[in-house]
Parts: C-alpha cells; sequence; structure tokens
C-alpha cells in the first residue's frame, strides 16, 4: 500500500474553465472513470505514513482496538447509545473517535483526557453530522443541490467547517451522496438527487468546502461521503429497507458520486444500513474491499453507520456479536460507530487467529492518517474563545441568503391578465399570509441543523413585514401541520378575502416527516391543509403556494388550480428575506428540480434517465385510456400518463430562454482512442469534443439560465439511458442578449460500463442535447465508430 501511496506522479487535474464572464462552468469536472484514487493530497504526506508507523510499533493489541471504536456523547441521533463511562475508556486509550459533542469545552474535556491520560498520548477525533450548516444553516441539501451552483454549495460547507471547526468538530458526517429516485424515502433531502454527474459536482463542492486547501489547517474537516452503498434504493422507499441494484446499475448510477467525493479527496467513507442483493452494506467485502480497497485504492477511513454493525444480527448474518464485528471488519469496516461490538470482540477476534494482526494494523492506519493529517497530534485542544456565541456574522447570512435564493424552483406561474402571478406587483397593497410554515422558525432550519438555532432565523412573516409594513400583512395560521380547527381554516379564509392576494406556506413538517426514518407513504399535503389551501384558493383572490417540503409532493389539484407554485424546500436561516426578494422580482428563480416530479404516487420511482424499453410509448396518446392495440401494448399505465408532472432539470425564470440547435466539433469520434484516454489518468481529461449552442434571453429582466447537456447512446452491449446528463453551465444573460454556449466533453461523457462490467466507450450512435430540463430540446447526432 505504501509504495502505491508515495507514487511519485504528478496528478493534472483538467480544469475546463468558463470562457464568458460570469458564466459559471464545469469546474468540477466531473469523472465517472473508476481508477486508482490520485494521491490524496491529505493523506499523501511521506511524514504520516512515517509517523503512522513509528506509532503502530508502540501500540498494544488494545490500543489498537481502542482506535476503531466511537460512541456518542450529547444529544444521540439513532436508537440506544452504546455505553457510559467514555472518560474511563478514553484515558484507557480505548476509544478513537467520539461525536456529537456539545461544544468546545465538551470537545476539550474528553481531548484532555485522552492526550494527557492515555500511555500514547493519542488525540480523539470529535464527528457531528454538520449535513447543511453547523450553526448558519443553509438550504437542506436537496435545495442546495437545486442550485446547480457547486460554487455556492462550497461556500456553504466552508462556512460550515470553520463554525464546526471553532466547537471542537473536526470531521463531518456529509456530504450524503445516495442517489435518490423515490421521494417516498425521507432522506431524499439529505442528498443531491437523482443524477449521478450533478451529484458528483454536488459532492465534490461539499468535500472542497469541508476540507479546505489542507485538511491540517484548524478550520478545516475531515468530509465523510456517504451511505455506502446503494442506499437510496430502498425498496417502496421505507427507510432501512433492502435494495437490489445491478452490479451495472450499482456501477453506473450509485458509485460514481462516491468516487468523485474521493476523488476530491474525501479521507473518509460511511458503509450503509441496507442490504445490498442480500449483504448488508456493513459486511459487504465486494462494495468495501473489492470496489473501495482494491479498483480505487482508498487510503482512508471507513466507519460503519450507527450500530450498523449491530444490525448484522437483526439483518440474519450474524447470530452473535461477535460474528458481527467479525462479518463487519473483515468486509473493511474499520471504526464501529456506537455497537460497541468492536469493543468487546475484536482482541479476541485477534487472539483467535480469526483476525490477523496486519489487517488490525491496517484498520488503525486508516484511522491515524486521518489523524496526523488533521494535524490532531499538534493541536489538539479547541480554543473555547474562537466559538461564536453571539449573532451570525453578516458575510455569512449574505451566503446563506444566497444559497437560498438560489435553491428555489419555480415550478408555476401563470399569466393573470396582463402580468404574470411572480414577482408580485407592488400594486397589492395586503398580503394574507397563511399556512404553519409562514412563521415557523425552527422548521426553516430544516431536517439536520447541528447547532442552527431558531433564533437566528428570519421567518417569510418577518420579512413580509419587514417590508411591507404590518398593516399590509394580514397573517392566519390557517392549520397546524396534522391537525386544524374549523375556526383556523374559516379566519384563514377571511383574512384571504380581506386581501389583494394569499400566500399560502405549506407543506411538510421537516423535523417529522422527512430526513431519516420520515418515510412516506402519502405524499399529499399533510393534515387538512389541503383543504385550507383549496377554501382559499376558492376566495377568487390570487394566490401563490409556497411549498416546504424535502422531495417533491403530489399535488395533482394545486398545479392545476393554483396560478404560482414555487418549491421553497426548507431554506435556513435567511428563508424570510430570500423568499421575499424572489416573490418580488428583486431575485430571479434560477433553481432547477434535481428530481423528477411525480404526478402520481403509482409513477414512482420516476427518473429522467430510465432506459427505453422494448416497447416505449413514444407515439402514443397516453393521455387516455389505450384505443386499439397499437395504443395498449407499449410501456404505459391504462389511466395514467407516462410523464412526470416536473422533469428533472425543470425550473422557470421570469424570462424566456431561447435555445439554438447544438453543434458538434466533430462527426466521428472512435472508441478505441477514447477507451485507451479513459483509461490513462492524464488524458482522460482531454477534450475530443465541443459541444456549442446560442441561448438568448428573450423576455425583460436579467436573469442566469441553468444550460444542460445530455448525451444518449444507442447501439451499445448494454441498454443505456435514454439520455444523462453530462454538462451544465450557469449563464446570466441581460434581457435581449444572446450567448455562445461551449461545452468541452471528455471521453467520460460518452463511457458506460459494458456487458461485462468494464468501463469503456462503444461504437454508438450518440444523441446530444443542449436544452433548458431533461425533456426539451432537439438533438444533434453522430457516431462512435470502432
Ligand atoms: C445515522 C445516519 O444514517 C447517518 O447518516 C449519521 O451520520 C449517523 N446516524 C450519525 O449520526
Amino acid at each position: 500500500m505504501l509504495a502505491r501511496f508515495l507514487r511519485p506522479y504528478l496528478v493534472i487535474s483538467v480544469l475546463l474553465l468558463a470562457t464568458l464572464p460570469g458564466v459559471r462552468s464545469q469546474e468540477h469536472a466531473p469523472a465517472t472513470a473508476f481508477r486508482d484514487l490520485p494521491l490524496n493530497s491529505n493523506l499523501a504526506d511521506p511524514s504520516i505514513e512515517k509517523r503512522v508507523e513509528g506509532l503502530l510499533k508502540q501500540m498494544t493489541l488494545d490500543e489498537k482496538v481502542g482506535q476503531l471504536v466511537q460512541y456518542s456523547v450529547g444529544t444521540p441521533t439513532g436508537p440506544g447509545t452504546g455505553r457510559g463511562g467514555y472518560d474511563e475508556m478514553a484515558a484507557k486509550g480505548q476509544i478513537g473517535s467520539l461525536y456529537n459533542l456539545e461544544d468546545a469545552h465538551a470537545a476539550n474535556f474528553y481531548q484532555h483526557i485522552a492526550v494527557e491520560k492515555s500511555r500514547l498520548h493519542i488525540p480523539l477525533i470529535n464527528g457531528l453530522d454538520v449535513i447543511h450548516g453547523y450553526r448558519t444553516e443553509f438550504p437542506v441539501p436537496l435545495g442546495l443541490a437545486s442550485t446547480w451552483d457547486p460554487q455556492i454549495v462550497a461556500k456553504a460547507a466552508r462556512i460550515a467547517a470553520k463554525e464546526a471547526s471553532d466547537a471542537g468538530v473536526r470531521w463531518t458526517f456529509s456530504p450524503m451522496v445516495d442517489i435518490a429516485r423515490d421521494p417516498r424515502w425521507g432522506r431524499m433531502i439529505e442528498g443531491a438527487g437523482e443524477d449521478p454527474y450533478l451529484g458528483s459536482a454536488i459532492a465534490r463542492a461539499y468535500v472542497r468546502g469541508y476540507q479546505g486547501k489542507s485538511l491540517s489547517d484548524p478550520d478545516s474537516i475531515a468530509a465523510c461521503v456517504k451511505h455506502f452503498v446503494g442506499y437510496g434504493a430502498a425498496e417502496g422507499g421505507r427507510d432501512y429497507n433492502s435494495t437490489e441494484i445491478s452490479e451495472h446499475t450499482l456501477r453506473e448510477v450509485y458509485l460514481p458520486p462516491f468516487y468523485a467525493a474521493l476523488e476530491e479527496g474525501s479521507v473518509s467513507v460511511m458503509s450503509a444500513f441496507n442490504a445490498l442483493n442480500g449483504v448488508p452494506s456493513t459486511a459487504n467485502p465486494f462494495t468495501l474491499m473489492q470496489i473501495l480497497r482494491k479498483e480505487w485504492q482508498f487510503p482512508g477511513l471507513t466507519v460503519s453507520d450507527w450500530t450498523s454493525v449491530a444490525e448484522l444480527s437483526a439483518h440474519g448474518i450474524a447470530n452473535d456479536g461477535a460474528t458481527a464485528a467479525l462479518k463487519a471488519f473483515t468486509a473493511g469496516v474499520d471504526m464501529d460507530m456506537e455497537s460497541n461490538l468492536y469493543h468487546e470482540h475484536l482482541l479476541d477476534l485477534v487472539k483467535a487467529g480469526k483476525i490477523s494482526q496486519s489487517q488490525l494494523d491496517e484498520a488503525v492506519r486508516h484511522v491515524l492518517r486521518v489523524k496526523f493529517a488533521l494535524g490532531l497530534f499538534e493541536n489538539p485542544y479547541t480554543d473555547e474563545s474562537r466559538e461564536n456565541k453571539g449573532p451570525l456574522s453578516q458575510a455569512n447570512l449574505d451566503v446563506a441568503r444566497a444559497a437560498a435564493e438560489r435553491s428555489f424552483v419555480l415550478l408555476k406561474n401563470e399569466q393573470l391578465g396582463s402580468r404574470r402571478v411572480l414577482p408580485l406587483s407592488s400594486d397589492l397593497h395586503t398580503v394574507a399570509l397563511i399556512g404553519p410554515l409562514a412563521d415557523d422558525a425552527q422548521e426553516m432550519l430544516g431536517s439536520w441543523s447541528a447547532h442552527g438555532q431558531a433564533k437566528d432565523v428570519v421567518t417569510l412573516r418577518n420579512a413580509l413585514t419587514q417590508r411591507l409594513g404590518a398593516d399590509h400583512v394580514v397573517y392566519a395560521k390557517g392549520s397546524d401541520f396534522l391537525t386544524a380547527t374549523d375556526e383556523q381554516i374559516n379566519a384563514a379564509v377571511d383574512a384571504a378575502r380581506s386581501a389583494d392576494v394569499s400566500i399560502l406556506a405549506l407543506g411538510e413538517d421537516a423535523g417529522n416527516m422527512t430526513a431519516e426514518a420520515g418515510s412516506r407513504a402519502h405524499l399529499d399535503l399533510p393534515g387538512r391543509q389541503e383543504e385550507l389551501l383549496e377554501k382559499v384558493a376558492a376566495t377568487g383572490k390570487p394566490a401563490v403556494l409556497v411549498l416546504f417540503s424535502g422531495r417533491p409532493l403530489v399535488l395533482n389539484w394545486a398545479f392545476e388550480h393554483i396560478p404560482a407554485v414555487l418549491a421553497a424546500w426548507f431554506p435556513g436561516v435567511q428563508a424570510g428575506p430570500a423568499l421575499v426578494r424572489i416573490l418580488y422580482g428583486e431575485s430571479v428563480p434560477s433553481g432547477r428540480l434535481v428530481v423528477s416530479w411525480p404526478h402520481s404516487m403509482g409513477q414512482i420511482p420516476d427518473y429522467y434517465n430510465s432506459l427505453s424499453t422494448g416497447r416505449p410509448a413514444t407515439d402514443v396518446d397516453v393521455t387516455r385510456p389505450p384505443h386499439g392495440i397499437k395504443e395498449k401494448f407499449v410501456s404505459r399505465y391504462v389511466d395514467e400518463p407516462n410523464a412526470p408532472e416536473f422533469p428533472f432539470g425543470y425550473g422557470l425564470s421570469y424570462t424566456e430562454f431561447q435555445y439554438s440547435s447544438p453543434q458538434l466539433s466533430a462527426t466521428k469520434l472512435s472508441a478505441k482512442e477514447l477507451t485507451s484516454d479513459l483509461h490513462t489518468r492524464q488524458s482522460s481529461g482531454r477534450t475530443v469534443m465541443t459541444v456549442t449552442a446560442s441561448v438568448t434571453n428573450s423576455g425583460k429582466v436579467s436573469a442566469e439560465e441553468v444550460v444542460q447537456l445530455y448525451v444518449g447512446l444507442r447501439g451499445t452491449s448494454v441498454a443505456e439511458p435514454v439520455r444523462g446528463l453530462k454538462g451544465f453551465q450557469l449563464v446570466p444573460l441581460a434581457p435581449g442578449e444572446t450567448r455562445k454556449i461551449t461545452f468541452a466533453l471528455t471521453p467520460e461523457a460518452f463511457a458506460m460500463w459494458d456487458i461485462h462490467n468494464e468501463l469503456r466507450v462503444e461504437p454508438s450512435l450518440v444523441r446530444v442535447w443542449v436544452s433548458k430540463d431533461s425533456q426539451h430540446g432537439q438533438p444533434v447526432e453522430f457516431v462512435i465508430i470502432e
């Protein structure tokens, strides 16, 4: 391992730079061509390796096991914590990591014990789920991804790293990069949606932000990419449920964002709860050993999920704790989060020869590398005066507001009279603000808010009142999440009647209906909120629905009858100001969907990059029951169209954009050459084709468009998605302005996992779209020859 690890080759990272001012381009240069990971600049320092080996030599077996043990101290984030007496254990060198510590003071308390009392003075690594902010809360990850803006994601992660490290946290269990195709699964909120390319770009951005220029900087924190792997494919969308994913789909869809995060330098990986094709992910040698360690040569740390080692018994592959520990450890899980089973059994397993000394050493190396890279041996303690107990800084709030504005997706905006409903006209003097989410500060913090505080939040009600004055805002909650009285609903209807326009802030309760263990079988507006919406709309006054949710909701009536709908996710501390700026047109919506928005529950799972099937419903009217054989025997429902309510990539603006047909720089490429490039790190990032298209802002306001490039391959050894995202750029355009947008495509854009599960470029007919979402645009074609 060491030789490979220190291999002196130059890694050339290819940056595809934007050529036009203001165009935020593909600086994330995603690669899906798995090969050995490049040297991890955080872990590759030869002096680290020397110190790791030096320390290993001095360690007893007991101390080695201690490095592989982790417990939660503080607010638990799962059921049934491991044990107690962590101070005594730390003094004996029996703990490698603690997490969920409340603050810098608590972190220092345990760190002093570990460093000063344990024989070898090995510091602890303190972890926490810093998911979308530490105290300055940003939009939930699904919202952050909907910005399609890796730069703002990286900025948010950097701020989170600074705040977390000031509180003694040096390891976050983020990013969650699980591809999610089923909105019933509550954890869709924690990821970047359904697409591996976008998911990879966003994963990289988090890692860059958390780990900064160097992990040893005191304001950097170690990233932990999770949950390895396939967790998002839980059957029926039910959390923790099993998954069945073919190796092809695993490699093509679920693994790329993990690889991208690791290529970007993430120093740790968390194993998942789910069983994948029958093998629990925390004891899966194929994913943890074969792929992660052998194929990718990952040199960092793997940690289980919360008690997932112990859960091997419930999965049915271990009848006692020792077997569970043995199976998880030998499959490749270095650190046991919370189960207490490594602490109880690993030593005996080594003594009994079931685990070799060198296997144990290798796991300890993974842990120590990360601790040395973080500079924990030099700087184990946190300066407690660094932790901000006062108000949030303006600079951080500005990023939080910008991120929130960019995360909103405008789903519908009808013309009413001479203008569209949004942006709201200043002629509308009185606004009725209705709904359980209009003034709930805690909810705005989203699903996993670390140390976010409700007092830091500006709600929609606060911000609207600040803008219009209290006399012009009639607030009526109308309903709680699950219940409402007739009086509440009637008061809201009265408020709507008395106003010029209603803004309805409706949706899910982030804490109870989204995220972990937040699966839902009914994706409607909970409680009586639908009734509230319909009754308010029946007043005949214009209505705007601001929908707060951790996933798309199936709201047919609303999409048919409410003239304007904005998906706001959960926007973070600056929810109110960001929403008001969008609602009044001071900022123009630029967020785009990162998941397909289903039209009915029966369509789920519904994702844009599906396969064609042998009987596609292409030229058939699927909006009515089939008439005759031609309409019947195709892949369709007899009672529901196939198309989603809104496709992946979709989002409206306050202007319109026109696209020219794309132009390709070549009409033919060679499969052989591209495949050979793909497997050579230095040339894999080589531009093999450019695609250009002109995009025009044909409306009246300046706005940003997310220009999307899709590729579809036909004639390959394995059926490939109808189309798949291979590039995107955020392009600012003034009214009337046209810009020529260029995408530089590398061999990866045409690569696929073939029938033998090998990555290559195959001879094929290639279609290329440059379009505003995954359903529009006219493709141009070219061929890849032998
Ligand atoms: C369980 C969750 O699945 C995981 O994402 C999280 O990091 C751990 N708990 C620790 O809180």
